[in-house]
């Protein structure tokens, strides 16, 4: 935040509102979270981000387990050259937006390995005060979107990162569902509607506006 002090009115007056940066991280195997994260990556430029990076999380599953769904396969070879993530981005933004596919109701084995590296930042305290939000698909309407979603905010919440979720602040959200904890799909190969277009935008800007409140 940028202040100008006004001497005849003796206040401070707003001028500028901080510019967030932004990291957008998802792990996909199909390319739905890869779709959602990327209108959220446009969602935050929208908003006035300062500068936003999207970046996925490095497969780590066997060939043999890509190789047994063509989706999958494909996926991984048309994005190998994708930027991955690494523990510098999490370092460098100040708001963090995820999109990551349920397993079983739980974070892609993928996500937690990358998770399970930042024990370094964690302790030395560069994790804390993170902006962070979640999206999420799964197979069915009902298949552990919420669920994945409150497994990624428990690591959040060690972090002492601070979760921005959409809750219910804009009718679109109704529209898309209606999951207060993150926008989220029900992932069926084809590119989701705009319905979670919007859902996915309106929580993207609203998690830039909070990261640059909280900057000021
Ligand atoms: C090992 C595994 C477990 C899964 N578990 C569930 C599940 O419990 N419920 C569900 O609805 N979908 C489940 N799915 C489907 C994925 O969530 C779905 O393929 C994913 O959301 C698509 O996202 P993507 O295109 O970004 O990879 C599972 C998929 C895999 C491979």
């Amino acid at each position: 935040m940028f202040y100008i002090y006004n001497e005849r009115l003796i206040n401070f007056k707003v001028l500028i509102m901080n510019k967030p940066k932004v990291a957008v991280i998802f792990y996909s195997a199909t390319g739905t979270n890869h779709q959602l994260a990327h209108w959220a990556m446009e969602a935050a430029k929208e908003a006035g981000a300062g500068e936003v990076r999207l970046k996925r999380v490095q497969e780590t599953a066997p060939q043999q387990a890509i190789d047994q769904n063509q989706d999958w396969k494909k996926y991984v070879e048309e994005h190998k050259d994708f930027p991955t993530v690494n523990l510098d981005d999490l370092q460098w933004a100040d708001a963090i937006i995820f999109s990551t596919p349920t397993r079983y109701g739980n974070l892609p084995s993928q996500l937690q390995a990358f998770f399970d590296t930042t024990g370094g930042l964690w302790s030395a305290g560069k994790l804390a005060n993170k902006v962070v939000s979640g999206m999420t698909s799964a197979a069915n309407p009902h298949g552990g979107q919420e669920t994945t979603l409150m497994s990624l905010y428990k690591t959040m919440i060690h972090w002492g990162a601070i979760i921005v979720p959409p809750g219910y602040t804009d009718p679109c959200l109704f529209e898309a569902g209606g999951n207060p904890y993150g926008a989220s799909v029900k992932a069926d190969g084809n590119t989701p509607g705009d319905n979670i277009k919007n859902a996915v935008k309106h929580q993207a800007k609203r998690t830039v506006e909070m990261a640059g409140k909280l900057n000021g």
